[in-house]
């Protein structure tokens, strides 16, 4: 058997294991939360189920390649110039990279160290340095994170996180964000299906930003026709909306 053979049979064989172990987690997941058991909703839950994920390979929102907003954010007709970006949950470094690729200068925080670890070897492979800090998002002033960011970006990480957290999330983002910033905010509207209590509303959006001065410009659903989840395009199974939101000035 040729060496690349070998491979594709390997593939072929550890593929659906991976999928089983995904499968398996999501089941256990749905079960526990069935039995209404507490910590469920909790960081330690979703937190371990991140880091399942991470540890199996199975990152399945991982695209590679940063969102077409940003991109026309940051080269498009009206493009913001180069400054400070708070990348949040910013998993292996895709946007982040981007970003400091085209002058920003970048912080990237995620709670997965792996995750971490992925986003510095394509940071050193790509000739760049964005800062990547482990830490948990809801907690942003425990770890220094400092303020002035004019751009702050989150592809899926609020819409996971717990209910019981989002204002504190909410809150340090807005002490970190300068006036006059935008944010581009990235989540699902609430899933038929999760392991964790995932998504969120554009009013949800609307209303918690509102209380800590931001402005919502726009929502809009968005595809993400790229990714694959169980075999399905993921936009059949997740509805994605993108928004856009703008720090007022004090
Ligand atoms: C769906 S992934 C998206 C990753 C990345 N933004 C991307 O688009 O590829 C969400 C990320 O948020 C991170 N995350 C979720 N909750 C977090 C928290 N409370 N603190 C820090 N990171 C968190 C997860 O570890 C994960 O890497």
């Amino acid at each position: 058997m040729t060496r690349k053979a070998a491979g594709g049979r390997r593939r072929r064989l550890v593929a659906p294991l991976l999928a089983g172990l995904g499968a398996g987690l999501v089941a256990t997941a749905v079960l526990l939360r069935r039995r209404g058991e507490a910590w469920v909703e909790g960081p330690r839950w979703y937190g371990f189920v991140y880091r399942t994920f991470y540890l199996l390979g199975l990152r399945v929102w991982d695209r590679g390649t940063p969102a077409p907003e940003l991109v026309e954010l940051v080269e498009g007709s009206s493009s913001v110039p180069p400054g400070r970006a708070l990348d949040i949950g910013c998993g292996t470094g895709t946007e982040s990279i981007y970003l400091a690729e085209h002058g920003w200068d970048v912080t990237g925080v995620d709670m997965v160290p792996r995750a971490l670890a992925i986003a510095r070897r394509k940071a050193a492979t790509a000739g760049v340095s964005p800062r990547f800090v482990q830490g948990d998002v809801t907690r942003l002033r425990d770890f220094g994170i400092g303020d002035g960011y004019i751009l702050l970006l989150d592809f899926g990480c609020f819409h996971t996180i717990p209910p019981d957290q989002r204002d504190a999330y909410v809150e340090g983002v807005s002490q970190a964000a300068a006036p006059g910033s935008t944010f581009l905010l990235f989540g699902f509207r609430p899933p038929r299906l999760a392991p964790m209590r995932a998504g969120v509303t554009t009013e949800e959006v609307r209303e918690r930003f509102h209380d800590h001065g931001w402005e919502l410009v726009s929502a809009e659903r968005k595809s993400i026709d790229e990714i694959e989840v169980a075999g399905k395009p993921a936009d059949e199974l997740f509805e994605l909306w993108g928004y856009a939101l703008r720090r007022l000035p004090v």
